[in-house]
C-alpha cells in the first residue's frame, strides 16, 4: 500500500481553512469538528490519482474501470476521475453498485447484500472506489463477489477513509487496502458525500458526527 496520511482527533486543515471550521449556525447541532478541510483533501486526492496512474501506466491504453460504491463514494469517485485526467491517466469507465451490510461477523452467511449491474467484470482489472472502511466486512464481501463468483481477472480497492481500529480481526491481515486517502480516529464521520441516516453527505469537507445527534439518528446512520 502506498503512504497513508494518518488524521489526529484534533483534525487536519490548512491555515487558509479556518473559515471552514466555524460552519453555519444550522449545522452547529449536527457537527463535532471539522476533521479533514477541503482543500486537504483535494490535495490527497491528487497523490492517490498518481498513486494509481504509476500502477497502471505499464498498461495505459487499457480503461480504468472503477466500481464505484453507493451513494457514499460518489462524490470522491468524481473527484478521483477528474485528478486522474488531470494527471494525464487512462480513460476511466463507470460502474456503480450497491452493499447493504447487516451483522457484524464473517461467519453469518448474508451479510452483505449486493446490488446493481456489472455487465464486463470477467477478465477484467477493476478498481473498487469506496468511502470509508470499518470492520472491513463490506469490501471483503464485495471483493470476494467480483474475484471469486464474476471471475474479474483483479480486483483493487480504493478508499478514502480507514478506520483502521475498528477491523475484525479475521480480516487485519487479509483484506489489503491499495490506496487509502486518511486513516481516522473511531468517531463517526460524514461529509463528502458520506452521510449520517442521510444527513451532511453535501458538505464539501470531512466532520465528525456531534455525539448526541449521532445517538438522535443512531439507528439509521
Ligand atoms: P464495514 O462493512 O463495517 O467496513 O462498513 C463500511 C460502511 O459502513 C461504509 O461504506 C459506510 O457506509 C458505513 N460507515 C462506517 N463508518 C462510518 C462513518 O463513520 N460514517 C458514515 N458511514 C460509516
Amino acid at each position: 500500500m502506498n503512504s497513508v496520511v494518518k488524521v489526529p482527533e484534533t483534525g487536519l486543515i490548512h491555515d487558509e481553512d479556518t473559515g471552514e471550521a466555524s460552519f453555519r449556525a444550522d449545522l452547529q447541532p449536527q457537527i463535532s469538528r471539522l476533521l479533514i478541510s477541503s482543500t486537504v483533501i483535494a490535495e490527497r486526492v491528487m497523490g492517490l490519482a498518481g498513486d494509481i496512474i504509476a500502477d497502471v501506466r505499464r498498461d495505459s491504453s487499457k480503461a480504468l474501470q472503477l466500481v464505484i460504491v453507493l451513494k457514499g463514494a460518489t462524490v470522491f469517485a468524481n473527484a478521483l476521475a477528474q485528478a486522474i485526467f488531470r494527471r494525464n491517466g487512462p480513460p476511466i469507465r463507470f460502474n456503480y453498485i450497491k452493499t447493504s451490510s447487516y451483522g457484524r461477523d464473517l461467519s453469518s452467511s448474508g451479510h452483505v447484500d449486493i446490488m446493481g449491474q456489472l455487465p464486463y467484470v470477467r477478465g477484467r482489472d477493476l478498481l473498487i472506489v469506496e468511502d470509508i472502511v470499518d470492520t472491513g466486512l463490506t469490501l471483503h464481501e464485495l471483493r470476494r463477489y467480483l474475484r471469486d463468483e464474476r471471475k474479474a481477472a483483479s480486483v483493487s480497492i480504493c478508499t478514502l477513509l480507514d478506520k483502521p481500529t475498528r477491523r475484525l480481526p479475521e480480516l487485519r491481515q487479509t483484506l489489503k487496502l491499495d490506496y487509502v486517502g486518511f486513516n481516522v480516529p473511531d468517531v463517526f464521520v460524514a461529509g463528502y458525500g458520506i452521510d449520517c441516516a442521510e444527513h451532511l453527505r453535501e458538505l464539501p469537507f470531512i466532520v465528525s458526527v456531534n455525539e448526541a445527534f449521532f445517538a438522535q439518528k443512531q439507528e439509521s446512520c
